[in-house]
This record gives C-alpha cells, structure tokens and sequence, in this order.
C-alpha cells in the first residue's frame, strides 16, 4: 500500500510515537494535575515538558501559552470566538479550509463581518489586497500557512507585518505546516497560532494546539474542572487552565510530545528537503502525461508536499477509486473541506485528486504514482 494522505492525517508515525503512547497509558495513565500521585505527577509533568518542545519549536517565550486542543479545527474555533465581537470586522482568504470559514459564517449572525481575499489560480494570495481590505473595525486576519488543497504557501511573514503595523491580530492556520516549516511567532507576529498535533508534528489525532500571545485576553469556549482553584466556581483566569477544562489527552499529548521530539532530532530541514524532493519528483513526471492537469505553484519554493490533480473530465472520486482498488494507492479526492479555495483555482464542479507526501514516502512510490495515474490517463 502507497499512502500519499499525509495532509489529511501523516501516517505512520514513528515507533516512538506509538511506544510512548502505550507506555503512558500502561505505567502511569493517571488523571494530570488532579490527584498529587506519583503517577498524576508523572504525567502532568509530561504533558508540560510537550508544552516546551512546542514553544521551542514556534519560539514561544512562554510554554503556559500554549493551550491543548482535540484538534486544529477547535483551536481555530477558540482563536475566532475568543476574540471576535459583534462590530468587528475579519479579512482572510480565499484559500481557507471550512475550520475557518465555517466558524466566521456562524459569526454572521452575531453582527461580525467578514472579507475574503481572493486568491489566484495557483491559490497565491498577495499581501497588498489584505492590506487594501482593512477597514477602520478590523480586528484580526486570519490565514492559512500552506493551502489544503494546492499546498500553495502563503507569505505569513509579510501579513504579519501588515497586522503589526495596522494593529490588528494576526491567526494563522499551520494544519499543513507546523513540523515541516519555520515557524517563530514573534518574527512573523502572529498572535495565534493554530495547530494539529496528528499532521507533520507526527502525533496521533486527537491532539492540537493553539498558541495565545501573552496579555491576549481572549474568551475561553467552555467552563469546567481544571484541578486549581477549585474554591472558587469562577473559571480561572491563568493560563493554561482558563482554556484547558476537564481530562486532556494526556497519552496522546504524550506521543504529540515524541512526535516532536523526533523531528526535532532528525532535523525540520532535512524532512521539509526530503518533502521537497519527493513533491518535485511528482510534479515533474506528472506534467508530462497527457490529460492530466495539475495545480498549485507547481515550484518547490512555493508549493509545499500537496498536489492536486485531475485526468480530463474524470470524476476525482472515481479517479481516487481506481487508485485505491486497482493500485493500492491512497489519495484523497472531492472538495476537501475547502469549497472557495476551489472555485478559486476552477475545480468546485469536478474537485481534484490530492496527493499529499510525508516523511515516510520513497521516490519509488513516487515513481508507482506516476506509472498509476499514466496507466489511467491513457484509458481515460
Ligand atoms: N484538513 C484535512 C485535509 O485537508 C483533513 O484533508
């Protein structure tokens, strides 16, 4: 089996990852932070050395503003509703997938309004029409990092700037970046960064994050027990725990930590190199097959390990059928959660079949892909 799916969910992960997850939940899956056992103990302190490794990772100055989600869609959620209130007024992009989209939609109706930046064919979104559509009520831009479906990399840094300078909040969506590209939220500043733990950081699902930065006093989504202060029947107000309400994920946490851990030790540039090869490996034999049509960049420096394409007029569910049937290989097709961003690029009637590479893919998959969809394109 071929799986070229890591932007839906990186898989497999590294026997670290596994190990450490069963070892937590087989020598000391106490509950964190409530108990005062040695087994609580252990894993609360656990959970707080991933805290770490992810500050470390987005040089975060502060581990305790990072916040656990269940995934990258609730951390998106918390940044949105968190900060939004009737009045104010969004810019992001066309190139956004429904987590957050959908979020600033339901907002509609609470007085919010939203400006969506449209993109380019290849999903490029240039920084000046997000500066253009800044109005005097513009609280916050929100963007994707690298784009879900053309793996099209977005110029964070230069949007950053544009919030600084005009004073806005700045969110970014990393879901396809966090683990394979830098990172570093003071110099891009970003004042929330949303990730999952379970797509190039390696963890398992269940697992995702939301950096907050300091002083950024932003709602909490629910209420609960957090095992401090537990006197008072007010939410407490320090971070984490204002955020963080009843048991986490604790061995998950636990192997997002290893996760982690282990491309910190193999080296973010070497994996990001090896995505990079791979992807231009793909694009460069796929652009030659007749019928086929294939999106994005379709550059290395400004496409990330995403590709879509298309054979003809062959439907992409089908297409991602044969795949699967016929050549053990698994890709995913339709609109992958993210409509506009296909209207932007033309693909919203037919969708498009993602190929998404990780660390764990070879050149001789790359090179069964190839043979795989020239085999299709030529009964097509
Ligand atoms: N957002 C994930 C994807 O693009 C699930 O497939």
């Amino acid at each position: 089996m071929i799986y070229f799916d890591n932007a839906a969910t990186s898989f497999p992960k590294p026997d670290i990852v596994y190990q450490s997850i069963m070892k937590a939940m087989k020598e000391y899956g106490a509950n964190p932070g409530r108990s005062g056992h040695k087994l609580a103990l252990r894993l609360g302190r656990e959970i707080f050395e991933t805290r770490e490794v992810i500050a470390k990772l987005f040089n975060i100055k502060n581990p305790m503003n990072v916040i656990f989600t269940f995934n990258c869609t609730e951390s998106l959620n918390l940044g949105i509703k968190g900060i939004l209130n009737r009045g104010d007024h969004v810019v992001t992009t066309s190139m956004e997938h429904n987590s957050v989209l959908r979020p600033l939609k339901a907002l509609e109706k609470e007085g919010i309004e939203t400006t969506i930046v449209k993109g380019d064919l290849m999903g490029r979104i240039n920084p000046i029409d997000i500066e253009n559509s800044i109005k005097h009520n513009t609280k916050l831009i929100i963007t994707t990092h690298i784009s879900n479906l053309t793996g099209t990399i977005i110029p964070i840094e230069a949007i950053g700037q544009i919030a600084k300078k005009n004073g806005i909040y700045y969110l970014v969506d990393a879901a396809q970046s966090a683990g394979v590209y830098n990172i570093d939220v003071e110099k891009m500043n970003i004042d929330m960064l949303a990730f999952p733990g379970h797509k190039c950081l390696l963890g398992p699902q269940g697992t995702g994050g939301l950096y907050i930065r300091e002083g950024l006093d932003i709602k909490e989504m629910g209420q609960g027990g957090t095992g401090s202060i537990s006197h008072l029947l007010e939410q407490p107000g320090v971070r984490p725990d204002r955020y963080e309400s009843g048991t986490p994920n604790g061995p998950g946490i636990i192997g997002l930590g290893a996760g982690i851990n282990y491309i910190l030790q193999e080296g973010m540039d070497k994996v990001r190199k090896h995505e990079e090869e791979l992807t231009k490996h793909f694009i460069e034999e796929i652009t030659k097959i007749d019928k086929v049509k294939v999106y994005g960049p379709l550059d290395v420096r400004y496409q990330a390990a995403v590709v879509p394409i298309n054979i003809g007029d062959v439907d992409s569910s089908e297409l991602s059928y044969i795949l699967d049937q016929d050549y053990d290989i698994e890709v995913r097709p339709g609109l992958h959660c993210a409509p506009i961003a296909h209207k932007t690029i033309g693909t919203f009637e037919q969708g498009v079949v993602r190929f998404s590479f990780g660390l764990y893919n070879t050149h001789e998959e790359i090179e069964q892909g190839i043979k795989a969809i020239k085999e299709i394109s030529r009964e097509a």
